[in-house]
């Protein structure tokens, strides 16, 4: 247990989940949202007191000291948000992706730099236990050398967050950092903490092709190519259903395939699997990284996932956006 005071930047949907997750843990807990019925809601999650409840975080600043803050608000305020938290020396947990763009996000790479507080970002399916076995059968070498990976990430939009409309929800909106690029960029991080190191090139589309009434894109096809002969392909999508996330690795000895709760591994030319359950909540992996903030809030422990990764990830997401513009393959420095 602990007695830190946390602050929750942006009480929708995550936001609340950490507030719920470190109250759980301890901490006392302070919110910042624009929308009163976000603070309301927050306030009234069971067994939850709020120290503090604002609608901006200067007057979240100006009327108490944090140990710690929770940045989940939409992309286009996370980096203005982590620099005035990070200058007053508060810790930052900040949800993905880091920004929009890369410029901003290198912005906040050097401040994070210069300042004493550390940052945690949360790409948090880096804690999700069926993932991070299939971190530990990969380094294990289970189906040989890779050579090819697909993933996927389909789901229609309107039944993300079934209490409101999708129209009114940040995902819809570009200039708020929505869409499917961004949002799912879940995937890139894995890809990158999976494989290690960065692709040589990529190719890639980012469009809007469903007839949902949004700004943002909502259909990417993206090819990677590695130098060490692996070829990655990566579907995100904002229309599908039924909902699907799935990771399919091909290797030289036989192939494993990730399915949320399940792994699968075969090796011969039939239709026959080995396979791996999983029984744990969705919950529990935004727990582990309300445990590991908390440790670093406390000096214990430096972030797992760095300012750093969530640089890199833009750094690939730039490079399909003008991929996607030009038609052509563009070349990656080594990362
Ligand atoms: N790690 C994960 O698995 C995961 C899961 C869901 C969301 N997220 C990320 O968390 C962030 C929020 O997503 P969400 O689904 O909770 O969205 P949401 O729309 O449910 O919540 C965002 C909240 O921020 C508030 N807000 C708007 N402007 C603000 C401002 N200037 N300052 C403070 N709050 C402000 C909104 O009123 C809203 O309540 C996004 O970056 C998203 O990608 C991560």
């Amino acid at each position: 247990m602990t007695d830190k005071h946390i602050l929750v930047i942006g009480t929708g949907s995550v936001g609340k989940r950490h507030a719920r997750n470190l109250h759980e843990l301890g901490c006392s807990i302070s919110c910042v949202d624009p929308r009163n019925d976000r603070l309301t809601e927050a306030i009234d999650q069971e067994g939850m007191k709020l120290l503090g409840s604002y609608s901006s975080l200067q007057e979240a600043l100006m009327h108490s000291s944090y140990d710690g803050a929770v940045v989940a608000s939409p992309p286009v305020y996370h980096v203005q948000q982590s620099v005035e938290c990070l200058r007053k020396n508060i810790p930052v947990l900040l949800e993905k992706p880091v920004a929009p763009n890369l410029q901003d996000a290198e912005l906040l790479e050097a401040e994070v730099k210069d300042s004493d507080a550390q940052l945690l970002l949360g790409y948090t399916w880096r804690w999700w236990p069926s993932l991070l076995r299939i971190k530990e059968m990969l380094d294990r070498g289970v189906v040989g050398k890779l050579l090819h990976v697909t993933y996927v990430m389909s789901a229609h939009l309107a039944d993300w967050h079934p209490w409101e409309r999708y129209q009114d929800f940040f995902m819809s909106n570009q200039e708020q950092g929505g869409g499917a690029l961004l949002d799912e960029s879940h995937w890139i991080d894995q890809m990158l903490w999976v494989l290690g190191g960065g692709p040589l090139e990529v190719m890639g589309r980012v469009e809007k092709i469903s007839s949902l009434q949004i700004s943002s894109d909502d259909n990417v096809d993206i090819l990677a190519t590695y130098s060490n002969n692996i070829r990655v392909s990566l579907h995100l999508d904002l229309f599908g259903r039924p909902h699907e996330k799935s990771i399919k690795f091909v290797g030289e000895e036989g192939t494993i395939v990730w399915k949320v709760d399940e792994i699968l591994v075969g090796k011969s030319m039939d239709d026959e699997w080995e396979k791996e359950s999983f029984s744990s909540d969705r919950n529990d992996m935004f727990m582990s990284v309300a445990q590991e903030f908390l440790a670093i809030v406390n000096g214990d422990t430096l972030p797992s996932c760095t300012i750093h990764d969530g640089v890199q990830v833009l750094r690939i997401i730039e490079a399909v956006r003008r991929s996607s513009a030009t038609g052509a393959t563009v070349k990656l420095r080594p990362m």
